[in-house]
């Protein structure tokens, strides 16, 4: 297994944002919907796509992937299901269930499990595609579902906690080639879904609405390939902010949305962070002078996003004065606090809030990756550290982001992998 050796390091320079992970594993899953090819732009290349391009393949798709295009083309329709030594490695496969009762009228796709972040069931998921008329049993860890033809439904999908992104993603897949149409009453909004609704309308489907709480589908007969770009990772994006912040370093940000990121925007600007954004959509981040601490919510989108709670956690261990983070997407998303809390960070859990109090040092130490955001937040406070941090376990933080190692390396980090 592979560790990080980071060391206290000033960034500066331009870095450049990749495609979205949670965009471009939906978008890859809706090829499913089609026997025609399609060709997907502006792909990152990292570990979760390179599962869903082995899932896809055991579904009977044929693949290429180079310089972040994946050309993906069908050579049979009858395979239907997706395996548990697949699937369990990473939950976006699961979004595979729609497209294929959609398609093949059955699947059978693993059930993805709990993982460290949370329990994170799959209730709203098959709900949804209950109602569009599918047929849903869950025997052996296995979640098969079959149909005669799908029909259009009203349906409200909100849970507990809000907005779900990847039920929305199954149930759109599913409804835009059922009869008659389908209104999602709760859809998620977030950046990834309005991405995977114009991919949808790219091939064809009738959608109105991608991008909001309520979204219109007809169904149509058929679905045509077509070329398509992944949007800029948003998560990235903020990632990099954190990492500016904790460091006091000023950062340019190439190539991302900024308008995905309002919600983290206007947090960073309120600790006193100067954030100017260039006509050409660059982010110019300074975070010189004295900052102030920070109170943050995270929210389904446009609030703030739960995949940057842990960055902001590492950045605010080092903003001086009492912050407050309160995890209202994933109440137990904290695993990363004890490690921070080893490096000399003082964060205090208390159910779904973290009390930090700000300090202006923090020490490196042997700290150990537990989730793909939570090992983007040690590295973060590995820079801002003194001395030396090992970080063990980073295989996860492959899983989301492209060549971070290189990327960091090229604004000056002091960062090594060592096997
Ligand atoms: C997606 C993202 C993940 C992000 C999360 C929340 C991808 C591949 N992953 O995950 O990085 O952290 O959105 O922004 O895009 N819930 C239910 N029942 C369900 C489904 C979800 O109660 O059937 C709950 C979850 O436990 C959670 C909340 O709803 O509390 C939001 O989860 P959801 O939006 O579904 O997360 P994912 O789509 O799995």
């Amino acid at each position: 297994m592979d560790k990080f050796i980071v060391h206290k390091s000033e960034l500066s320079g331009a870095v450049i944002i990749s495609g979205a992970k949670n965009a471009a594993l939906p978008v890859m899953a809706a090829t499913i919907l089609t026997d025609e090819k399609c060709i997907i732009r502006n792909v990152p290349d990292l570990m979760d796509i390179r599962t869903m391009i082995k899932i896809l393949e055991c579904l009977g798709k044929e693949i290429n992937f180079e310089n972040n295009i994946l050309t993906i083309t069908t050579i049979s329709n009858k395979s239907f299901v997706a395996p548990y030594k697949l699937v369990r490695t990473m939950r976006a496969s699961f979004c595979c269930l729609g497209p294929l009762l959609a398609k093949r009228k059955k699947a059978k796709v693993a059930l993805p499990g709990g993982c460290v972040i949370g329990a994170r069931p799959v209730d709203l998921h098959i709900k949804g595609l209950k109602a569009l008329g599918a047929e849903i049993n869950i025997d052996k860890g296995y979640c098969q579902a079959k149909t005669n033809g799908l029909e259009g439904a009203h349906i409200y999908l909100g849970g507990s906690f809000g907005s779900s992104v990847l039920a929305t993603a199954n149930v759109m897949m599913a409804a835009v080639l059922s009869k008659d149409e389908t209104v999602i009453e709760h859809a998620a909004c977030e950046p990834e879904i309005k991405c995977l609704g114009l991919f949808l309308k790219k091939m064809g489907a009738d959608i109105i609405g991608e991008g909001t709480s309520l979204l219109k589908i007809k169904g149509v007969k058929k679905l045509k390939g077509c070329e398509f770009e992944v949007i800029p990772d948003r998560i990235e994006t903020g990632t990099f902010m954190a990492a500016s912040i904790a460091t006091r370093s000023p950062l340019k940000i190439v190539g991302a949305n900024p308008m995905d990121l309002i919600s983290v925007i206007e947090v960073v600007r309120n600790m006193g962070v100067s954030v100017d954004i260039d006509k050409d959509q660059s982010i110019f981040i300074n975070p010189k002078g004295k900052l102030k601490p920070a109170n943050i919510t995270t929210l389904a989108y446009p609030g703030f996003p739960t995949d940057l709670q842990a960055q902001f956690m590492a950045c605010l261990s080092l903003v001086e004065g009492v912050s407050l983070i309160a995890e209202k997407v994933y109440p137990d998303r904290f695993m990363h606090v004890a490690e921070l809390n080893r490096m000399g960070a003082s964060i205090q859990k208390s159910g779904s809030y973290a009390i930090i109090e700000g300090k202006n040092m923090i020490y490196g130490a042997e700290i150990m990756a537990s989730d793909l955001r939570a090992s983007a937040a040690l590295v973060i406070a590995g820079l801002a550290a003194e001395g030396k941090t090992e970080i063990l376990r980073v295989y996860h933080i492959d899983r989301g982001y492209e060549k971070i190692e290189n990327k960091l390396k090229k604004l000056g980090a002091k960062i090594k992998r060592q096997k």
